[in-house]
């Protein structure tokens, strides 16, 4: 087989996936709702800040290091794995490919539950990846998962994640329907038939192989215990804090509103997402609900933010506006569907390298000096 080449940004590793995966899961990863106008503005909106260049101010030692739990690991920069379904098509290894990058690299792997490995493999073989790595303690991972009308099939996943050694259950709020995806309907998506829903026993309804598509895990699925609960209200936390002593974390939400909501019915954390514009097209951009959602919530809970993260400077806007923590989800499929654990492992270490130049040349040395006066508007005109 050719040498694979060498790649040197988020952008080669994109180049690098759709060249070489099948047309139906390329589209699948990369596609939006729709017309795809969320899931373009979520890149476009980095273009609209200025990163301010600082000089003389001594960065022989820039520190990217942060936390996600307060007691918990340092972690090398503020970029973490965003849960994403079904990764055994982006890479045979799959789930395990992005728990040993993740585990090795030393930064936190959230995993979609509706993963091609069980969550089971996917913990012990980022703790083993971790270990090989010299690092201490274990992989902190978070599960992601969805409330199901059939409650027994949750309480199941948050028990088993409890278990392992699961350090957060993130609830995605933002999917009671999923996103129409025009790539997925024309294409007819199904999850190729070896592949399955490893976390579901099949006899739960859980459909896998050639007769599952996407679109039915959620709105009309036939497994009633597949399907995400549209009915769901804010009692969900209450309710998962009673079945539960992990930390619930809300993913996807997109206004002020929801923040406070999220706060007053004692979430742990929450996501501002979009789910990489795949569900409510026209949504606005996550870059730009982020500032306002960080100021009304004032530090009362820790803020993680997604969307279109493919550059250092984009982790950089991120946490200027007010984002403790970041996450990637397609570059880490491309990553994987590159070279597996190492692909992820390069993938992440691009990132670093273009965030450590970016706190350097903004004279910040370490990750509580960025704040909005690092950044410009793009349109404010320099005095001359
Ligand atoms: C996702 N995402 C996602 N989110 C979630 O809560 N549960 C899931 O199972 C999935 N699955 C999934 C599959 C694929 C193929 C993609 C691309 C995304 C959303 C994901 O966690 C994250 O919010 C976005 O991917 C972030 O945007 P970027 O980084 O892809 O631009
Ligand atoms: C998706 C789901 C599975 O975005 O969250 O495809």
């Amino acid at each position: 087989m050719a040498a694979k080449p060498e790649l040197y940004s988020i952008d080669d590793f994109e180049a690098y996936a759709a060249a070489t995966l099948p047309k139906m899961v390329r589209d699948y990863f990369d596609g939006g709702a729709l017309d795809g106008i969320t899931l373009r503005a979520n890149r476009e909106a980095y273009h609209r800040y200025y990163i301010k260049p600082r000089v003389l101010r001594d960065v022989s030692n820039v520190d990217t290091s942060t936390r996600v739990f307060p007691s918990g690991h340092t972690i090398p920069f503020p970029c973490c794995v965003a849960p994403a379904a079904m990764q055994r098509m982006a890479h045979p290894d799959g789930e395990e490919a992005t728990a040993r990058g993740a585990g090795a690299y030393g930064t936190v792997m959230g995993l979609s539950s509706f993963s091609t490995t069980s969550l089971e493999e996917v913990k012990r073989a980022a703790d083993r990846a971790r270990a090989g790595a010299g690092l201490p303690g274990e992989c902190e991972c978070v599960l992601q998962m969805y409330l199901f009308e059939n409650r027994a099939t949750s309480e199941d996943l948050v028990r088993r994640a409890e278990r392992e050694g699961y350090k957060a259950v993130v609830l995605t709020v933002d999917a009671p329907y999923f996103g129409r995806r025009l790539t997925e309907i024309r294409n007819k998506f199904r999850v190729p038939p070896h592949l399955k829903m490893a976390n579901f026993p099949d006899s739960l309804g859980v459909k896998t192989g050639s007769e599952h598509r996407t679109n039915e895990l959620h709105a009309g699925g036939s497994g009633a215990a597949s399907r995400g609960d549209p009915s769901l209200t804010w009692e969900a936390i209450k309710y998962l804090k009673s079945v539960t002593r992990l930390p619930v974390w809300l993913k996807g939400i997109m206004t002020v509103e929801d923040a406070l909501l999220a706060v007053e019915h004692g979430a742990d954390a929450i996501f501002v997402s979009n789910h990489g514009g795949r569900q409510l097209d026209h949504a606005p951009p996550t870059l730009q609900v982020l500032s306002s959602i960080a100021e009304a919530v004032d530090r009362r809970l820790p803020v993680h933010f997604d969307g279109g993260i493919r550059r250092g400077s984009d982790i950089f806007k991120a946490l200027c506006l007010g984002a403790d923590m970041v996450w990637i989800g397609r570059p880490a499929l491309w990553a994987i569907a590159y070279d597996g654990e190492h692909g992820l492992q390069n993938a992440l270490k691009v990132l670093e390298d273009e965030f450590r130049a970016c706190m350097a040349l903004t004279g910040c040395t370490s990750i509580d000096q960025l704040g909005p006066e690092c950044l410009m508007a793009a349109e404010t005109r320099a005095k001359i």
